[in-house]
């Protein structure tokens, strides 16, 4: 097919022989197949902020630092160049969480840069070499929703083991290839000890993918993956082989309330304490 406009600079570089053809169009980017040298490969290109309807940024954004302090001022600000470097980081951010996920042995297209606003990653094929389908097309028997439910969950852990939240996992960003389900789609992917939102992310995600694969598998409605996950992650007690249940069992001790009160009585006998020091001083 004719070269899009915004691929046509990764044709100059050599990155990219021919654009094969267009593989869909979505809210925050056009995919497209491509063909590198002998390999054929996917090429993401971001549309612009304006034209992407992401709803929440800030949440997303909240706790994702520049290791620059004039970019970060910028970017606080909205300026020009700040969203110029907004627009940057955000185009960043997929490629970067998709090399750490690809290190950790998680399931995720392996990334080969991202030039110009445009990610170029391996193309996910199903067993006939054809591109790979969406969850959501898919029918699974029962046994295959449980074993693929597992690896999903451990993708998961070994994810929150190098920090990452996904943020929109769901049966519409999880392909499906012979060797099982690979993760996609992570331009918002947070910094689960940054942001204040990781941990309700988490369950997000963790809920959706549940949620589909119990449609195969019902049992797996009584499962709290999630709060296990969390509750072990904050103890830093999470690792990439921890062997998960699925039980939670909630943390019912009461809070020892007479003892709080007593402390904050203390600490209100200190301070008048303190004040009537000051005003003796004074009268002094
Ligand atoms: N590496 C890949 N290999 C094969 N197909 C891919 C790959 N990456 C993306 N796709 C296809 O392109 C679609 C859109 O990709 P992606 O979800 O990353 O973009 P998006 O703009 O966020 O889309 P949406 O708004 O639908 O979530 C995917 O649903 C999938 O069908
Ligand atoms: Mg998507």
């Amino acid at each position: 097919m004719k070269t899009p406009k915004r691929i046509q600079p990764l044709v100059d570089d050599g990155l990219i022989d021919e654009v094969i053809s267009q593989l869909m169009s979505g809210k925050e980017a056009t995919v497209y197949m491509v063909r590198s040298g002998n390999e054929i490969r996917c090429a993401k290109v971001y549309k612009e902020a304006i034209k992407r309807s992401f709803k929440k940024a800030a949440q997303y954004q909240e706790g994702r630092k520049s290791r620059n302090s004039r970019r970060s001022r910028a970017m606080e600000k909205g300026s020009s160049y700040g969203r110029e470097q907004q627009e940057h980081a955000w185009q960043n951010a997929e490629v970067d969480a998709l090399y750490k996920c690809a290190n950790a042995g998680i399931r995720v297209p392996t990334p080969f840069g991202c030039f110009d606003g445009v990610l170029l990653m391996e193309l996910i094929t199903d067993s006939q070499g054809d591109v790979a389908p969406r969850l959501n097309d898919i029918e699974l028997s029962a046994e295959q929703a449980l074993a693929d439910h597992a690896t999903m969950m451990r993708s998961i852990t070994k994810m929150l083991c190098v920090g990452i939240v996904h943020g929109d996992l769901s049966e519409f960003n999880v392909l499906l290839d012979e060797n099982g389900p690979v993760i996609i789609d992570l331009p918002q992917a947070v910094d689960a000890s940054a942001n204040n939102n990781a941990k309700a992310m988490l369950a997000r995600d963790v809920n959706n993918m549940t949620h589909y694969y119990a449609q195969f598998a019902p049992e797996l409605k009584q499962t709290h993956y999630a709060k296990e996950m969390w509750s072990l992650y904050e103890k830093g007690k999470l690792f990439p082989e921890t062997e998960l249940t699925g039980e939670f069992i909630e943390d019912t001790t009461s809070a020892d309330v007479v003892s709080i009160l007593e402390e904050i009585q203390a600490a209100f006998d200190e301070e008048q304490e303190r004040r009537e020091r000051i005003n003796e001083a004074n009268e002094l």
